[in-house]
């Protein structure tokens, strides 16, 4: 028996120190010291022996329990440890790797003027509307006084989608004065930002979409002194105090009177020339066309429910690509719409 225990002793220390994974070490552990283990087997056997041999046997039985226990603990703590380097090895990460870099973008140019525009009549009261861009001619046209025959209702100047000319793309965003003041009673402050379109062939002053912004205010003793007012504050604001304004009459049906707004050139200064050459920014006229503007028409302020006698008001429609152009020095429209990174990146 004493030779079983020696065995079972070398065999099982022999059998641990070659275990390489916890599973090996659990294995052995039922094969040694489980109850159905080799020790538990020669155990069984101590009733046989004599009085004077069984507490020696018991001893020794006791020690190499003891130490397959202890050489088993042993093996698991370093074999865990070992698992545990191999892992931390292979996840290594190394720290000095350069990243990859996170490119981050930032807002086109055309709302970066859009937010600036909007932020400032936000600031003196207007709110800000949004209207359908597939809009009816009603809308677009006849509730702006706009004739049965006006060259801009032409099929060549204006996307319809039906045969009876009534639903289109819009061609300005001066309808949602319409809307607007369906729905709204004076005093009114409403600013209408959006996308317009028109047949024309792209190049570097045209699109056949574009954006305007519309403004309208109705109330009682609005006056062209309000419109001016109200229009060189705003431009100010946008160009600079320095910049230089004037009102040349115009024509629109919507307004009685109607002008438009010009600013100096801000590279030739009003001359045209710049070192004997024409203006490039200008075309050597000098100014630079800002907007259109008027006083609401009578009739389109009593197609509304509006009494023209009692209210007046004053509206005005601005093309954001020609301001977008002018506060950035783009020089061609096509450019806003490429959505080319070197050029978008500029700004
Ligand atoms: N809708 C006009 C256009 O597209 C611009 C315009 C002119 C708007 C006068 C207005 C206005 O509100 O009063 O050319």
């Amino acid at each position: 028996m004493k030779q079983q225990l020696e065995n079972i002793r070398t065999q099982a220390l022999a059998e641990l120190a070659a275990a390489a994974t916890p599973a090996d070490l659990e294995e052995l552990r039922v094969k040694w010291l489980g109850k159905k283990g080799e020790l538990t087997a020669v155990l069984k056997m101590m009733g046989k022996l004599t009085a004077e041999e069984r507490p020696v046997m018991g001893q020794l039985a006791n020690a190499v329990r003891a130490e397959i226990e202890q050489t088993l603990e042993a093996r698991k703590t370093a074999i865990h440890s070992a698992v545990l380097e191999a892992k931390l090895a292979s996840e290594a990460v190394d720290v000095t790797i350069p990243g990859n870099a996170v490119t981050l973008g930032h807002q086109h140019p055309m709302n970066m003027v859009l937010d600036q525009i909007k932020e400032i009549f936000v600031g003196l009261g207007y709110q800000v509307v949004d209207g359908p861009e597939v809009e009816l001619a009603s809308y677009n046209f006849t509730r702006l006084n706009i004739e049965e025959g006006h060259p801009s209702r032409d099929r060549s100047d204006t996307f319809y989608f039906t045969d009876d000319d009534s639903v289109l793309l819009r061609t300005q965003t001066s309808p949602m004065q319409i809307r607007f003041m369906e729905n709204n009673k004076p005093p009114l402050c409403m600013l209408a930002p959006g996308r317009v379109f028109r047949k024309d062939e792209a190049d570097a002053t045209h699109s056949p979409m574009f954006h305007q912004i519309e403004g309208l205010v109705v109330d009682e003793h609005i006056t062209m002194g309000d419109l001016k007012g109200a229009l060189v504050a705003i431009m100010k604001k946008i160009y600079g105090e320095d910049s230089v304004m004037r009102f040349r009459p115009h024509h629109f049906p919507f307004t009685e009177p109607s002008c438009e707004m010009d600013m100096q050139c801000h590279k030739c200064h009003g001359t045209g020339e710049v070192d004997g050459a024409v203006c490039s920014t200008c075309h050597g006229e000098g100014w630079i066309e800002l907007l259109g503007a008027g006083m609401v028409h009578p009739e389109v302020l009593r197609g509304c429910g509006i009494d023209p006698d009692k209210y007046s008001g004053f509206a005005f429609g601005m093309g954001l690509e020609r301001m977008a152009m002018g506060r950035m020095r783009i020089n061609d429209l096509r450019l806003i719409f490429d959505n080319d990174v070197r050029f978008l990146n500029q700004f």
